[in-house]
């Protein structure tokens, strides 16, 4: 049985490197973000503006308890969900892998810049908003997402053609 959970900031390419490395190992592949979306009919933004955004982690923690039971799975995580609950102890109490795709900040604003508006977190901030808000939060995020029981740096895969030189350092890192 094999069971890998991603975790990282937004924008760090979870759910890019999540699906390709799903594929490469023939695992499903889930994104917990689609999977609330689904359930729910709903987009994330949608959720935030209706129910706030403790109504938004608290279905996020429920549906996180769902999907992360499903076995021969890669599960990439949204930004925040190891920040809130036990959310974080609780995936790395289940069998399997959790990896941490740490990015740098200058990296991640670079790759939110154009995904802006789909992220209520960040929606409507300025490019120097944007960088600063990354900066203060991934420092509060840090201590949740170093808890992972592997690390990854993804700051090199600052475009498509480097996927496969993360998918291959994830390789090597779980031996998989
Ligand atoms: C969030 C990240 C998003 C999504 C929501 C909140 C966060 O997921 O869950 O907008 O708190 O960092 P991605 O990391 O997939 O963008």
């Amino acid at each position: 049985m094999k069971r890998i959970v991603l975790v990282g900031y937004m924008g760090s390419g979870k759910t890019t490197v999540g699906r390709q490395l799903a594929e490469a190992l023939g695992l499903q592949f889930y994104d917990l973000d689609w999977y609330i979306e689904t359930r729910f009919h709903k987009r994330v933004p949608e959720i935030f503006a209706e129910r706030g955004e403790e109504g938004f982690r608290d279905l996020e923690r429920r549906m996180l308890r769902e999907v992360a039971e499903f076995e021969d799975i890669v599960l990439s995580c949204g930004g925040g969900t190891p920040c809130f609950f036990d959310n974080m102890d609780y995936m790395n109490s289940l069998e399997g892998d959790t990896v941490y795709l740490r990015c740098n900040p200058e990296v991640l604003a670079s790759h939110l810049k154009m995904a802006r508006v789909e992220r209520p977190l960040i929606k409507g901030k300025s490019a120097e908003e944007l960088e600063q808000y990354i900066r203060e939060s991934l420092a509060e995020r840090e201590p949740f997402y170093s808890k992972a029981k592997h690390i990854v740096d993804v700051s090199l895969m600052d475009n498509f053609d480097k996927i496969s030189i993360t998918i291959d350092l994830l390789r090597k890192e779980l031996g998989v």
